[in-house]
């Protein structure tokens, strides 16, 4: 994926909007992958499911914490995207309180599937999800990937440690110490 850009697509979210009125004022958003990637310095990362534990006790909350150190090396924006609609995507959100980390509704999978990284978890019920990886991204160019190892279909586990915050926040720092 090095040097690769990111593919362009549409994703599906939903925004509030009081004009809309009534007691649930959103309306449907497209937003343009290049909204996100271009012009800017990002970090993405790509889990198999909001909600699911690893995610929300670990990956999603430590990168909310840990943003204001990405922004200090030079990240802009740090976006989480998962294959679930905008509508499971803003309430993980609204239920994680966060501030920081810009959630990506990749519903139909299409960014996940042009990234080469959409896994079937049907022995999970999930049906097809995204691999866990992260990646810098520089005006919509792989700068870096981490990928956790083991890609594959239905895998037994869910290995967590390479496209943690901290691994990355590392290998940030380390790039800052070597330049
Ligand atoms: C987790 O984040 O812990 C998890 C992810 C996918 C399936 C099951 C658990």
């Amino acid at each position: 994926m090095l040097g690769r850009k990111v593919p362009v697509v549409t994703f599906r979210t939903r925004v509030r909007d009081e004009a809309v009125g009534g007691s649930n004022p959103f309306r449907w958003q497209d937003v343009s992958s290049d909204n996100y990637f271009a012009g800017k310095r990002v970090v993405l990362f790509s889990l198999p499911g909001a909600f699911t534990p690893t995610c929300s006790t670990y990956q999603l909350p430590d990168f909310e914490k840990l943003t204001p150190e990405f922004r200090a090396l030079g990240i802009d924006e740090i976006y989480c995207i998962s294959v679930n609609d905008a509508f499971v995507m803003n309430a993980w959100g609204k239920s994680q309180g966060l501030e920081n980390v810009k959630l990506i509704p990749d519903g139909s999978g299409e960014f996940t599937r042009k990234m080469g990284m959409l896994v079937a978890k049907d022995n999970l019920g999930f049906g097809m999800r995204s691999w866990r990886y992260a990646a810098v991204v520089n005006n919509g160019t792989v700068e870096q990937w981490f990928e956790e190892e083991g890609y594959s279909d239905n895998c037994d586990s869910d290995p967590y440690g390479v496209s943690s915050p901290q691994n990355i926040l590392a290998a940030l720092k380390s790039q800052k110490i070597a330049a």
